[in-house]
């Protein structure tokens, strides 16, 4: 049996990029696997948050989680800062990892390069990263191709502690999408599209009216020449146009690039393709939105199936590391 787990940050607003580098095979994978999803708030807090903002978005991404199509009643959706065991679990794999290996996260680099205040938590976060995957006996994480490093140290973490205190932890398995595991910025093709770019117009925000998502893409940086290819190296802004509209389309960006030989039609489509798959979500959302009482309701329900889960792994490594039971 597969199990599959994978988190998302309450912090800005879910783009593209989360959307279909991660979410719609979140959506997939629910009906091949037993699935949970978490929304990682404490994750967030690595970085100063404004109190109310942080409650309305931890609730509004659970809202169009449930929009994008997560069915409570198929997966487990809950909310990481629900289940104790999570920072728990957490200090287990801070003290199993080692502090050379955390400097080495580029995630940790870029994010600490760019911080004015570079908390304890940036620095310690791909523990608490590898506690949320480890607590479930997770076999699949699907993700985005950025957090491929964090899922390597996860392993790493839980062969560790497997070859010092026994077998303990399932190894878990990265899993990325055909396309759109990297959606890229549509002002800078060569940074990932990201909530913090220092241009909106090079994010389309899964809430974005029809119009701005049609200005965003026609202003999409391209190239020189009109030949339309896909080839990230020397053809960074049309490949990430393609691998848009093929993981809208359910296709390779290779795939997708069959039958185009000017950049107009292209983008038009793409923003098509982009609209459409939006448009239902949106509409969903905003159904789920009227009714916060019901989401949390649903999100108590599936901390209580998380918590039983995480408890009984938590149990067995502390078995594991000797800590006298309580
Ligand atoms: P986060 O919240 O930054 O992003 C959520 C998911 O979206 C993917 N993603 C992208 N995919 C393609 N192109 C992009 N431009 C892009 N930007 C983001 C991310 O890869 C991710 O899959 N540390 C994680 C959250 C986390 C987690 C976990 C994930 C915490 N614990 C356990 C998996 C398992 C993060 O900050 O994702």
């Amino acid at each position: 049996m597969t199990r599959v787990f994978s988190g998302i940050q309450p912090t800005g607003n879910v783009h593209l990029g989360n959307l279909l580098g991660a979410l719609v095979h979140w959506v997939e994978d629910q009906h091949r696997s037993d699935s949970l999803y978490c929304v990682v708030d404490l994750h967030a807090l690595t970085f100063p948050q404004d109190p109310t903002e942080l409650r309305s978005t931890t609730l509004r991404l659970a809202q169009l989680l449930l929009a994008i199509g997560l069915d409570p009643d198929v997966c487990t959706l809950f909310v990481q800062s629900h289940v104790p065991q999570h920072t728990q679990g957490a200090w287990i794999m801070e003290c199993t990892a080692s502090v050379g290996e955390l400097r080495r996260m580029t995630q940790f680099k870029d994010k600490s390069a760019k911080a004015q205040f570079v908390s304890g938590g940036l620095f310690t976060y791909p523990a608490l990263m590898a506690a949320d995957i480890l607590l479930y006996d997770a076999t699949h994480v699907p993700v985005g191709d950025d957090q491929r490093q964090h899922v390597e140290l996860t392993r790493d973490l839980a062969e560790r502690f497997n070859s010092r205190y026994g077998q303990t932890f399932v190894i878990p398995e990265a899993t990325y999408p055909r396309a759109g595991a990297r959606v890229m910025d549509l002002q800078a093709p060569t940074s990932k599209m990201s909530k913090s770019a220092e241009s909106a117009a090079g994010t389309i925000l899964v809430l974005d009216e029809p119009k701005a998502i049609e200005r965003k893409i026609k202003r999409a940086v391209t190239d020189t020449e009109t030949e339309v290819r896909y080839d990230v190296a020397a053809k960074p802004g049309v490949s990430n146009l393609l691998s848009i509209l093929g993981a809208a389309t359910g296709r390779t960006p290779e795939e997708a690039a069959v039958g185009y030989s000017q950049y107009g039609p292209l983008k038009t489509d793409t923003a098509e393709a982009v609209v459409e798959l939006l448009r239902p979500i949106q509409a969903r959302y905003t159904e789920l939105a009227e009714d916060p009482a019901e989401t949390r309701r649903l999100l108590a329900v599936g901390a209580g199936k998380a918590e039983e889960i995480a408890a009984a792994t938590l149990a067995r490594a502390k078995e594991a590391l000797g800590l006298l039971p309580g």
